[in-house]
């Protein structure tokens, strides 16, 4: 009797080493499947190490490819897994490719799904990972929800299976890696000081494929009068190359993707967050920093209802305005922190007694 849980991109490290900690404190039983959908260092590997994870039990090395290629080509190598080891159940973390195929070929062999970070929604499906998460809530069993709009969401969309609010996984991990993101000296490395300098990541298809979306909103980031520090995803890397983007002599200074620990560190030091990233918008949240989210819209509403995150799309007059408005509101904003939506940091604890009981 054992758990599969699957796992495939950077976030889906983050998110589940919490629970793969917590499941080896309660003895249950868990192996790792990897899908391979990340397989730079950068992307992977560092994160189990950073956050001492077990390495996978198997890895399906599907590498990159459309989403079609992708999800069909993970459900297929998947098969074979769940196949030969016959899992009581499996876990799905999140909305990625990984998640969707392992929730799809979970219960077309008739495994029980088990989702993590269920029923997020931006009611945007032109968004890859919104399509994903539908999906995957509406074929699994226990659906474990990070906060209350989640809970809701799912119960009015009449979902079949049971859906317990957890809490945030990733608040899980964001509050148990603050010690080391203390000793953290890519402050220092990168010569920046507190409180003066902004974060940007971008690597959505939709903002990174279009070379003219992509300089406008390196164009409005500009004006934010800081210097901005840009970890580059490997897809905009490939973009920036393509199209001939040069960030040059700007403020904006691109750096080769970092880990968790030196991105915590960052995010606590920085003024401002630039982000299209799921995740980074709540760790913002959790670090007391302002985000500007550079999509349409945003899974994570809770925090826009709170005021310390702002909906801007790429759209420059909105970045511009919205970088005046933090700067001119520093203060006032920093005093809407104060709540939290997403749990008290023991998602994970919930999480693993939950699947004890069910998997008796
Ligand atoms: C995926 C997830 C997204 C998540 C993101 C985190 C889906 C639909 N999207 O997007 O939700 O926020 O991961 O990073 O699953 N590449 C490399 N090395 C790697 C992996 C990718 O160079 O290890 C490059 C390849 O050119 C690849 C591109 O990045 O084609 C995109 O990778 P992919 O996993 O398809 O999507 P992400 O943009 O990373």
């Amino acid at each position: 009797m054992s758990i599969a849980l699957i796992v495939g991109t950077r976030p889906q490290i983050i998110k589940s080493t919490p629970v793969i900690k917590e499941a080896l404190k309660q003895r249950l039983p868990l192996q790792i499947v990897h899908t391979g959908q990340h397989y730079d260092k950068a992307l992977s590997q560092i994160f189990f190490e950073e956050l001492s994870a077990p390495e996978p039990f198997v890895n399906l090395d599907v590498g990159s490819g459309s989403h079609v290629f992708q999800t069909a080509e993970i459900m297929l190598r998947l098969e074979k897994y769940l196949v030969t080891e016959k899992p009581s159940l499996v876990l799905v973390p999140g909305d990625t490719n990984s998640a969707l195929a392992g929730a799809l070929a979970s219960v077309k062999l008739g495994f029980p799904v088990a989702h993590i970070e269920s029923g997020a929604r931006c009611y945007d499906m032109e968004m890859a990972e919104e399509v994903n998460r539908r999906l995957i809530d509406h074929c699994s069993k226990i659906l474990f929800a990070p906060t209350k709009h989640c809970k809701e969401n799912l119960l009015s969309e009449k979902v079949l299976g049971e859906v317990y609010l957890v809490g945030d996984t990733m608040f899980d991990v964001f509050l148990s890696s603050q010690q080391e993101a203390e000793k953290s000296k890519v402050i220092d490395e990168l010569n920046l000081k507190n409180q003066d300098f902004a974060v940007l990541t971008t690597h959505r298809a939709e903002n990174v494929d279009d070379p003219l979306k992509l300089r406008a909103m390196f164009d409005a980031i500009e004006n934010a009068d800081m210097t901005v520090i840009f970890p580059v995803h490997p897809r905009t890397q490939n973009r920036l190359r393509e199209s001939g983007i040069v960030l040059g002599d700007s403020n904006i200074r691109p750096i080769n993707p970092i880990g968790y620990i030196e991105m915590l560190s960052l995010l606590k030091h920085s003024k401002i967050v630039f982000t299209d990233s799921g995740g980074l918008q709540k760790e913002a949240f959790w670090s007391k920093v302002p985000c500007l989210t550079l999509r349409e819209k945003t899974e994570w509403n809770e925090l826009v209802e709170m005021g310390v995150s702002f909906v801007t799309g790429v759209d420059s007059t909105k970045i511009v305005n919205a970088t005046k408005y933090v700067n001119n509101n520093y203060s006032d904003l920093k005093t809407r922190f104060a709540s939290n939506p997403f749990g008290d940091g023991k998602a994970s604890e919930r999480i693993v007694k939950v699947l004890v009981e069910t998997i008796g």
